[in-house]
């Protein structure tokens, strides 16, 4: 069985101090721990005084990005132990604002993915097609190659460690969720696709997470398919009281 998790990826989002009153808020929520595990992603600048608020909470905390490298001259860059020491368990790598924005490709996030895991970071790995390779009946095409250079010489174990998040680029802050079939159709061949690659085993353990416009409103229908154990949610994990009812679902 899959310990759902959601995440919330605030991107740019957040001063240092509505960062702390929103982890404070959450904790105050669950101080039972929920069912699911709970991750939020603030920028890095408030990386730091969030895992203070959290600090012997349930809740977790991801950087939306790293550098791979150790460390080094690389101007304005993060590492993953930078990332460790702010108090983060999780990374989310290849995030498409990252890839289409900032020019991030399969063989860098392969390299991130690798720096997560030595660092002791969980990664998310996301992936993704947009609407044009949707409209082409492309989408297992693209999935297929986004996981196997991204996941490109990383061991059955090391799979263990990651969680994978599908975000149909066509959904991110659009407004426009797949809908619970489609979305459970690419979910399904992914697992396929690790079963494969790395066996049965490591599939069955490997949670997959949905992203793109989850709300309250449709986060219990995506979560009830067969193979979505969980979200990643962006524009509705900047306000804890939607956060919490979509976690809550
Ligand atoms: P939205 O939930 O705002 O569509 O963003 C999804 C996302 O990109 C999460 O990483």
């Amino acid at each position: 069985m899959i310990q759902p998790v959601i995440a919330g990826n605030w991107k740019m989002n957040k001063h240092i101090g509505e960062a702390v009153a929103f982890a404070r808020r959450l904790r105050a929520a669950f101080a039972t721990p929920p069912a699911r595990e709970v991750i939020i992603a603030p920028p890095f600048t408030a990386l730091h005084a969030v895992a203070e608020a959290l600090r012997g909470s349930c809740i977790r905390m991801a950087a939306q990005t790293l550098h791979e490298a150790e460390k080094g001259a690389f101007t304005g860059e993060i590492s993953g132990g930078m990332l460790r020491e702010a108090g983060c368990t999780h990374v989310i790598v290849g995030h498409s604002e990252r890839r289409t924005l900032f020019g991030e490709s399969d063989g860098s996030i392969n390299r991130k993915l690798r720096a997560a895991l030595i660092a002791g970071l969980q990664p998310i790995f996301c992936i993704g097609e947009s609407l044009r390779q949707r409209e082409a009946g492309e989408t297992p095409k693209v999935i297929e190659g986004q996981l196997k250079e991204g996941l490109n010489n990383l061991t059955a174990d090391d799979i263990g460690l990651c969680i994978i998040a599908y975000e149909p680029v066509w959904a991110i802050g659009t407004g426009k969720t797949a809908s619970p079939e489609q979305a459970q159709e690419v979910h399904r061949f992914i697992r396929e696709w690790i079963a494969r690659q790395y066996g049965g085993a490591a599939a069955e353990r490997l949670a997959i997470l949905y992203g793109g416009s989850v709300t309250p409103a449709n986060a219990a229908a995506l979560l009830a398919q067969p193979d979505i154990n969980g979200a990643l949610v962006g524009g509705a994990s900047l306000d804890v009281d939607s956060f919490v009812q979509v976690i809550g679902h």
